[in-house]
Formats: structure tokens, C-alpha cells, sequence
């Protein structure tokens, strides 16, 4: 299994043959978000069948999280199934949930073993009770780990995020404990289903498109944006490296000025 090559607890060390020299370690991206996207079209292009696809970008999905682990990455979250994927022809729904299965009986040793703390986001009351079982399993299991946190957006969407906090939110008003002038950022922020990461900075999006498909729409206020054109069941470490290094090449301003270039020319 790929992971196996992870360094239990501590982060592998990088050769200089897999690393690009112009990566600056110390300003790595904390939270990397995915749209893993491209898998039916990798498919077609091979005149395989859609799952085949989904099966590809299942193994994708291992070669990312160790790519992420190995390089020193704090939160990975990928976005495997949306609120809007049940749209989807049910053997195709079935298939995608029947992988996620089978990567969670898979990996969690790997996970345990890596020190990856993995999580679900979404809204899960709608999954198959064997599949959320196995959720809260790996979840309660790798509670502990103090490595990277791998989330992965299961019947998730942006907008029914929102409205999940906004629903937690005005309970809290309604029982008198929050008062409507006092909701501020932080009480959206503190209700969603990422309470307990930092927002992306990066978001990657993989197969040309250039939406955010209802992913994290509140919290990649400031991220930046890399979309790449391989299909993601061909995605890998060097690709994750590529989108780092954009993100490292860009200038973040978060709505003010570039204090060294800017602040001194304003008048
Ligand atoms: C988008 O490609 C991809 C998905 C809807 C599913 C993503 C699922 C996986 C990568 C595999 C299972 C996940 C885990 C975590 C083991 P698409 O089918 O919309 O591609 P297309 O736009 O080319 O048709």
C-alpha cells in the first residue's frame, strides 16, 4: 500500500531528486483543499467505464494524502461526494460509497500508523449505517493523532453548511444565549463543519474547470486558486508540488497592501 512508505509520527524526509528546488519548505500552505475532479473524463478518454475512474482516483486519493503528509502539509481536505451528487445514476452513487468503504477498511492502519487524524465533513445522517459506522470508527480511532488532518467532504455542500450554522446559530438566539447584534464572522466560522481547521489557503482543483462546485464557499474567502489541467486519477506528488509552488509564487494581500512594495508609494 503507498502509504506504507510514511515515517511513523515524524515527517519522511524529502530527497532532493522529489522535491523542486525552488519550494520553500518554510512557507508551505497550512490547509490544501481539492476539488478532485476529471475522473469520468479520464475514463472516457480510455474508453473504460465511469468507476473505473472513481477506482483510479481512489488510489489518487492515497498518493495525495502521503504526497501531503511526506511534505509536511497540516490539513488536507478533498471533496469526494456532493450534496448534489445523488443526482448521479445509482450504481455510480453505490460504486463511489462502496469506495470509500473499502479506502477507509484499507488505510486506517495506515492512518494509525502515519499519525493522519481523519475526519468526515458533510452530512452524514444520509449515508448507508454500515458506511457511517466505519466513518465514526476511523474518526473516534484516529482522534489521537497529532499529524496531519485529513478531512474528506462526504454529501457535503457549501450552501447546506451554511445553513446548518445559521440553523445552530439562531437556536442559540432563540434560547436567549447569543443576541442577533452580536453575531459576528467567528459565529459562521465556529458553526460550520471545519470548526476546528484554519480556512485553505490553497485550493486545488484538478480537469481544467474553473468553479468551485459549492466547495468550502465560505471559508476560501482568501484562498488561493490553482486549477490544473490533469484529470484527477493522474494527479501525484509533482503535481501537489506545482500547485504549492504557485501558491508560494503569489502575493497575499488578504485586502490590504504588500507592505514592502506598496505601503511607502500610497501618497
Ligand atoms: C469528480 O469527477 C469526482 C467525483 C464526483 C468523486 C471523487 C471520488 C473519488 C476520487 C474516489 C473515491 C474517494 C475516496 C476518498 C476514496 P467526475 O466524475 O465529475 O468527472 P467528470 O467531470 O470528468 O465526469
Amino acid at each position: 500500500m503507498a502509504m506504507r512508505n510514511f515515517i511513523k509520527g515524524t515527517r519522511p524526509e524529502l530527497t532532493a531528486d522529489c522535491l523542486p528546488p525552488q519550494l520553500d519548505l518554510a512557507r508551505l500552505p497550512e490547509h490544501v483543499a481539492i476539488i478532485m475532479d476529471g475522473n469520468g473524463r479520464w475514463a472516457a478518454r480510455r474508453s473504460l467505464p465511469r468507476v473505473a475512474g472513481h477506482r483510479a482516483g481512489a488510489a489518487a486519493v492515497r498518493r495525495t494524502v502521503e504526497a501531503a503528509a511526506r511534505l509536511g502539509i497540516g490539513c488536507l481536505t478533498l471533496y469526494a461526494f456532493s450534496t448534489e451528487n445523488w443526482k448521479r445514476p445509482r450504481a455510480e452513487v453505490d460504486a463511489l460509497m462502496r469506495l470509500l468503504k473499502e479506502f477507509l477498511g484499507k488505510e486506517l492502519r495506515n492512518l494509525q500508523k502515519n499519525n493522519i487524524r481523519f475526519q468526515v465533513l458533510g452530512r452524514c445522517e444520509r449515508l448507508e449505517p454500515k458506511l457511517l459506522e466505519e466513518i465514526r470508527r476511523a474518526e473516534q480511532a484516529t482522534s489521537g493523532n497529532t499529524g496531519l488532518v485529513l478531512s474528506i467532504a462526504v454529501n457535503y455542500g457549501g450552501r447546506t453548511e451554511i445553513v446548518d450554522a445559521c440553523r445552530r446559530i439562531a437556536r442559540e438566539v432563540a434560547e436567549g444565549r447569543l443576541s442577533p447584534s452580536e453575531i459576528e464572522d467567528r459565529h459562521i466560522s465556529d458553526n460550520l463543519y471545519t470548526s476546528s481547521l484554519p480556512d485553505p489557503d490553497l485550493l486545488i482543483r484538478t480537469s481544467g474547470e474553473m468553479r468551485l462546485s459549492n466547495f468550502l464557499i465560505w471559508q476560501i474567502a482568501y484562498a488561493e486558486i490553482h486549477v490544473t489541467p490533469t484529470c484527477w486519477p493522474d494527479f501525484g506528488e509533482r503535481d501537489l508540488h506545482e500547485a504549492v509552488l504557485d501558491y508560494q509564487n503569489r502575493d497575499r494581500r488578504f485586502g490590504g497592501l504588500n507592505q514592502a512594495r506598496e505601503v511607502t508609494s500610497v501618497q
